[in-house]
């Protein structure tokens, strides 16, 4: 078994713990006793690490992805071979990856996916430029850091299990998992171009909107005629706070022929985002239109949330504004509230005491008392409100009068 190479040492790395495992081989969390820094190693399946056709080329492939230095692609750093152990040395990423968040999850909110979709992009887009193709773009090959990074890893890997005979990808359940993302032409096994990374993270987006993949199937021949035959369902009907406008972009991506998606990655994220800050833009006006009337109907609680979901959606000091209004009003009300509980508590009191008849005795200096009290309080706030209302009247009153000097460009609002 994989999990009892735990605790041992493998070339100069201590393996620590089981992170998980893939279709390759097992990942542990591992320790670069040189540099004292944490490292994850992907040990080969024995069945991969004994053919030395597969090992060649993924030493290769490991090889040219650890050229790549890009923030949002894990640095490889190492690969070596140990009693027939062969293994990949990268960056320790300590998150979770995108798989079981989208599991945990369902849809991602509209905010989440357009700050995640940027930076995936650009890695696809800087690895495309420096010559080499992911080929297996899926959510458990992105983790995301507990920074809020998105980190691509497994770059270019997939490429060895393709090239050697023997080993079908359909043969671990995990693999299986990886037609879900595949293009059609990948399938088909046909040349790949750069386009086969952009439709499958166009799946993995198609997903995080949704809450669902565009095609699944029983069998792997069923998602596989799915991406080469059939159309991609309309997200809308997953997630109603979509677009066709969504889908159209969508759908441009997920094009059949490699030939009609997008020209960069880059260039169907940012029609994506702009796309996102249309619907977010709608549902910001509704969420402060609903905020507006529930703060005027006195439900602060409700109006104060509304406000802090728009908030969290977008910076913008007029919902700032309205959401320190909303808790001012109902510290106002809470008052005022309170004031009225007191004048009918008291009311009622005196009503009982008449009616019993004696209200001439010592409660009644109690209670004489507490209405002067009371009185006292209407008193300040009755005077602190007519100090509002002169201040106001009297700022209203400078606005309207024309200056000594006559200029009537002073008198405009600033
Ligand atoms: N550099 C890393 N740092 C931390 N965890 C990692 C790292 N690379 C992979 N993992 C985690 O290890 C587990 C196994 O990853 P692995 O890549 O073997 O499986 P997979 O992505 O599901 O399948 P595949 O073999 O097709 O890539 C996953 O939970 C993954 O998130
Ligand atoms: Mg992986």
């Amino acid at each position: 078994m994989a999990d009892e190479i735990a605790n041992i040492t493998l070339g100069k790395y201590q393996l620590l713990d089981k992170v998980g495992d893939g279709g390759f081989g097992t990942v542990y969390r591992g320790r670069d006793p040189g540099l004292e820094h944490e490292v994850a190693v992907k040990v080969l399946h024995p069945e991969l690490a004994r053919n030395p056709n597969f090992v060649e080329r993924f030493r290769r492939e490991a090889r040219l992805a650890a050229r790549l230095r890009h923030p949002n692609i894990v640095l490889v750093s190492d690969v070596g071979e140990k009693d027939g152990r062969f293994y990949l040395v990268m960056d320790y990423l300590d998150g979770q990856n995108m798989a079981s968040m989208l599991k945990e999850k369902g849809p991602i909110p509209l905010l989440q996916v357009k700050a995640l979709l940027g930076p995936i992009a650009e890695a696809l887009d800087y690895a495309h430029s420096q010559g080499l193709i992911h080929r297996d773009v899926k959510p458990a090959n992105i983790i995301l850091c507990k920074n809020g990074s998105p980190i691509l890893t497994d770059f270019g890997l997939v490429k060895s299990l393709n090239e050697i005979s023997g080993y079908s990808l359909t043969s671990t359940d995990v693999a299986m998992g990886t037609y879900e993302y595949m293009a059609p032409e990948q399938i088909q096994g046909k040349e790949l171009t750069p386009a086969a990374d952009q439709y499958s993270f166009a799946v993995m987006v198609y997903q995080m909107l949704s809450g669902q993949i565009p095609f699944s199937g029983v069998t792997p021949f069923e998602i596989q005629q799915g991406h080469v035959n059939r159309p991609i369902p309309n997200p809308l009907q997953y997630n109603p706070i979509l677009t066709l406008g969504i889908f159209a972009i969508l759908q441009k991506a997920l094009a059949k022929d490699p030939t009609q998606r997008y020209i960069a990655v880059s260039d169907f994220t940012k029609s994506l985002e702009a796309e996102i800050a249309k619907i977010l833009s709608v549902e910001i006006r509704s969420l402060k239109q609903e905020g507006v009337s529930l703060m005027n109907r006195r439900q602060f609680d409700q109006a104060g949330a509304k406000f802090k979901t728009a908030q969290s959606m977008i910076a913008n000091a007029e919902i700032d504004n309205l959401l320190s209004e909303c808790l001012r009003r109902d510290v106002i009300w809470q008052h005022l509230l309170e004031m009225e509980k007191l004048v009918k508590e008291t009311s009622a009191e005196i009503a009982q005491m008449r009616s019993k008849e004696s209200w001439i005795n010592k409660k009644e200096k109690v209670f004489v008392f507490l209405i002067r009290n009371i009185k006292e309080k209407f008193g300040i706030l009755i005077t602190s409100m007519k100090i509002m209302g002169d201040s106001l009247r009297e700022s209203s009153h400078r606005e309207k009068a024309p200056k000594k000097d006559g200029s009537k460009k002073n008198n405009e609002p600033i």
